[in-house]
C-alpha cells in the first residue's frame, strides 16, 4: 500500500464503521486527514482516538450535516480555505431509513445524504481536485444497486411506494451513475474516479431506526465483516499503487467488479447528472448557485 506522507484526505462518515476504520488506516499510511462529521462532540472523540491510536497528529475535523445542502456547500468552503491540494476524496457517508424522512431542502434523506450531497461536494470541490496531481474520487456505493434496475426520475423523492432497501438501493445506484458521468467529464485530467462496493458489513448502519436499529442490526453485525475488513476496498482504492490511472471501475474485494448493463447506462446517467444540476440550483437560494462548475 502506497506511503500518503504530504497527501491530503477529505473523507464523509469518518465518525463510524467503514469511514472510521477507512480513516485509521489512512491516518497510518502518513496522510493529513480532514473528517467531515455531524456531530462535533463525536467527531472531537474520534479525532483524539485516532491519533492516539496512529500517531498521526494531522487530523482535523469539519463539521456539517450532509442533509442540508447548505451545509454542504459551508464543508467545501471551509475545505477550499484552508488552501490544501486535495489528493482523496472519499465520499462515503451513508444513511438507511426504514421510514421516509425529509431533510431540510425537502428532498428524501437517503437519496439527498448517500448520493446529492455528495455530487454538489465532489463539484465544489472539483477545481481543487484537478488542479492536485493524479488526485482520487472514491464513492462508497454498494452491491445494493443492483437491486433496482432504473432511477425513478418521475419521483426521486419516493412520495409514493417507498420501501426502505429499494430507496436505499436506488441512492446506491446513484453513486455509480455518478462514478461514470464524472469519470467521463475527468477523462482529460490526472483524477481518477471509481466506486466500491465494501460487502457486507457489520457497523451502524440502520441503528438509528426503532426495533431495526435495537434488535435486528445489532444481531447482524455478528454475522457480518468487521468494519476494519470491510474498508479494506476503499483503502485500496484510495492508497494503492497498483491502480494509479485506473477509473471509472466499480470495486469489491479490492478487485474490478463487473457492473449491470443498467448501471453504465450513459444516457441514465447524463439524466441523473443534469437533474442533480437542476436540483441543488433550485435548493440553494444563496450566492452559491452554480458555484460548481466542471
Ligand atoms: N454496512 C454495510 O454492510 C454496507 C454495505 C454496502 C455499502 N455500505 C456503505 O458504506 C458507507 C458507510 O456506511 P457504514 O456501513 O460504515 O455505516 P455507519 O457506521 O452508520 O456510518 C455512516 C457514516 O455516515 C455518517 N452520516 C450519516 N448521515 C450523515 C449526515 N446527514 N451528515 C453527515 N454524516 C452523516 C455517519 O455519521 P454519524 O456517526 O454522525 O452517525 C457515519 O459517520 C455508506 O455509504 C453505506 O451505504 C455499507
Amino acid at each position: 500500500m502506497g506511503n500518503l506522507a504530504n497527501k491530503t484526505v477529505l473523507i464523509t462518515g469518518a465518525t463510524s464503521g467503514i469511514g472510521l476504520a477507512s480513516s485509521k488506516a489512512l491516518a497510518k499510511m502518513g496522510a493529513e486527514l480532514y473528517l467531515i462529521g455531524r456531530n462535533s462532540k463525536k467527531g472531537e472523540k474520534i479525532i483524539k482516538e485516532i491519533k492516539s491510536e496512529t500517531g498521526n497528529q494531522s487530523i482535523y475535523l469539519i463539521v456539517g450535516d450532509l442533509s442540508s445542502l447548505t451545509e454542504v456547500v459551508k464543508i467545501a468552503e471551509t475545505f477550499l480555505s484552508y488552501n490544501k491540494p486535495l489528493h482523496i476524496l472519499l465520499n462515503n457517508a451513508g444513511v438507511f431509513n426504514t421510514i421516509r424522512k425529509l431533510t431540510i431542502d425537502g428532498y428524501e434523506e437517503m437519496f439527498a445524504v448517500n448520493y446529492l450531497s455528495h455530487f454538489l461536494l465532489t463539484n465544489l470541490l472539483l477545481e481543487r481536485i484537478k488542479s492536485t496531481d493524479s488526485a482520487r474520487i472514491v464513492n462508497v456505493a454498494s452491491g445494493a444497486h443492483m437491486l433496482v434496475k432504473k432511477m425513478n426520475f418521475e419521483d426521486l423523492n419516493f412520495n409514493n411506494g417507498f420501501k426502505s432497501l429499494k430507496v436505499y438501493s436506488h441512492s446506491k445506484l446513484a453513486n455509480i451513475l455518478f462514478t461514470y458521468e464524472l469519470t467521463n467529464k475527468l477523462k482529460e485530467s490526472s483524477v481518477t474516479v471509481n466506486s466500491v462496493d465494501p460487502g457486507e458489513v457489520g457497523t451502524n448502519l440502520g441503528s438509528q431506526n426503532g426495533l431495526f436499529g435495537k434488535i435486528i442490526s445489532p444481531l447482524m453485525k455478528l454475522f457480518l465483516k468487521s468494519p476494519e475488513k470491510g474498508a479494506k476496498t476503499s483503502i485500496y482504492i484510495c492508497a494503492s499503487c497498483e491502480i494509479k490511472g485506473v477509473t471509472g471501475e466499480n470495486f469489491r474485494n479490492c478487485k474490478v467488479k463487473e457492473l449491470k448493463p443498467w448501471a453504465t447506462n450513459a444516457e441514465t446517467a447524463k439524466k441523473l447528472w443534469d437533474i442533480s444540476e437542476r436540483l441543488i440550483n433550485s435548493s440553494i437560494k444563496t450566492p452559491y448557485n452554480n458555484v460548481y462548475k466542471t
